[in-house]
Parts: C-alpha cells; sequence; structure tokens
C-alpha cells in the first residue's frame, strides 16, 4: 500500500480527538451530499442487489431513522469530507454497507478513526454486534476490519457481481460496559 503519513491524532485519554482542528465523525448533512456522492463514485463500492432494493446506499436520506433505514456519517477535517461510512441498524445488530476514504488522503488512518468511532457510537447505543460483507480480494479493506477488531464469521461464494466475486462476512461483538447489578436490597 502507499506509504503511510501522519496518522490522524489522539489525545491523551486514547479516544480520538474530535477537537474543532481534528479529525470530526459526525452525522451527514444535506450539504455533504456533494461530497458524498463523490467519494463513493470513485470508491466504485459493490453492494448485493438484495441490499439496493428499496433504497440506495448513496441515495438515501442522512436523517433516516427507521430500523432497516441508511445512515450516513462523514469523517470532517479542516472544513473537508475526508472520508464516509453508511450502515443500518437491524434491532440490536448493526450493518455496515460501505465505507470510503477519499483517495489522495488513504493511508492515513481515515478509516481506522471512522470505524473506531462507529464501534464507540454503536456501543453508546447498545447495539450488540455489528456485521458486514467484504469482497474477498479487497485486502486493504479486510486488514481494516481486523485492526478494529472485525473477526471472519463466513464466506458467500458469489455474492458479488461486476465482477464475479465471493464474500467475506466479518463481524464484532461489541463488549457493552460492566453494569453492576442490581443488590436484592
Ligand atoms: C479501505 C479504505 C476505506 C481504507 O481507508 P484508509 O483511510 O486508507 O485506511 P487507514 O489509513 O485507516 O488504514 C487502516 C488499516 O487498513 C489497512 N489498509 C488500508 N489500506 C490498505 C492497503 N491499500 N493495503 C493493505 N492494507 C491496507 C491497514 O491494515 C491499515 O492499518 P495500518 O496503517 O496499521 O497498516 C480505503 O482504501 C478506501 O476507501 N477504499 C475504497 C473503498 C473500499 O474498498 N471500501 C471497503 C469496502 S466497503
Amino acid at each position: 500500500m502507499a506509504s503511510k503519513q501522519s496518522k490522524l491524532e489522539h489525545d491523551d485519554s486514547g479516544r480520538n480527538s474530535a477537537s474543532s482542528d481534528g479529525p470530526r465523525f459526525r452525522e451527514a448533512g444535506s450539504s455533504d451530499q456533494p461530497a458524498i456522492r463523490e467519494i463513493l463514485r470513485e470508491a466504485n463500492l459493490s453492494y448485493h442487489s438484495a441490499k439496493e432494493s428499496g433504497q440506495s446506499p448513496e441515495n438515501s436520506s442522512s436523517s433516516a431513522r427507521t430500523a432497516g433505514g441508511t445512515h450516513n456519517y462523514v469523517c470532517e477535517r479542516d472544513g473537508k469530507i475526508t472520508g464516509v461510512l453508511q450502515w443500518r441498524n437491524i434491532r440490536e445488530e448493526s450493518e455496515v454497507l460501505g465505507i470510503a476514504v477519499r483517495p489522495e488522503v488513504r493511508g492515513r488512518g481515515n478509516a481506522t478513526f471512522i470505524m473506531s468511532e462507529f464501534v464507540n457510537l454503536m456501543r453508546e447505543q447498545g447495539i450488540q454486534q455489528i456485521f458486514l460483507e467484504v469482497r474477498e480480494s479487497n485486502l486493504g479493506a479486510i486488514a481494516l476490519y481486523r485492526k478494529v477488531g472485525f473477526a471472519i464469521s463466513g464466506r458467500r461464494a458469489n455474492y458479488y457481481q461486476n465482477p464475479d466475486e465471493s464474500a467475506l462476512l466479518l463481524s464484532l461483538k461489541i463488549q457493552q460496559q460492566y453494569q453492576i447489578p442490581s443488590l436484592p436490597y
């Protein structure tokens, strides 16, 4: 892969910085749609046809809140959208539909930041498991997902078209914070 440049900053707590001059992970608004479309077009993501029924991830509303609705979140840095994450919730689980980073800023930790913030957000929302599918030739994405804790849980033969390819299934069980059991008195 391309040589690494400086990674995104982390604060002393180890959590990714979200200060005004650092990267921000936030829900996309309507003014972000042109940048999102451009990033998704450049990334040429593969969506399985079953997922496109009803609502195309690219065209879906960023404010969709209903179960199964697509959420668009972005990474913003210095006022510029550097990456996009799309997912949907299915009861207590979430499915990542796609992640893409602008080609000129890849290899700088943007996707790691996005995925880490996403996992934190899902934990805060009480989501217990995240799953996703990825082309088995997409070694960069597979390495990214494994880096943030996903494990390979299965394979779907001939899942994608154009070109035909199998999918690897990956999942991440989210450890919810330990809660003190209520005492019997
Ligand atoms: C996959 C993608 C999102 C990674 O974004 P990124 O910001 O460059 O990723 P990061 O810099 O955070 O790298 C995180 C890890 O991913 C892996 N990785 C990313 N790009 C890689 C590449 N080209 N080759 C090998 N590993 C790679 C590495 O393990 C890296 O960790 P490291 O820095 O400790 O080695 C980006 O390449 C992209 O947008 N690709 C096109 C769209 C796509 O394929 N999306 C995934 C399927 S939905």
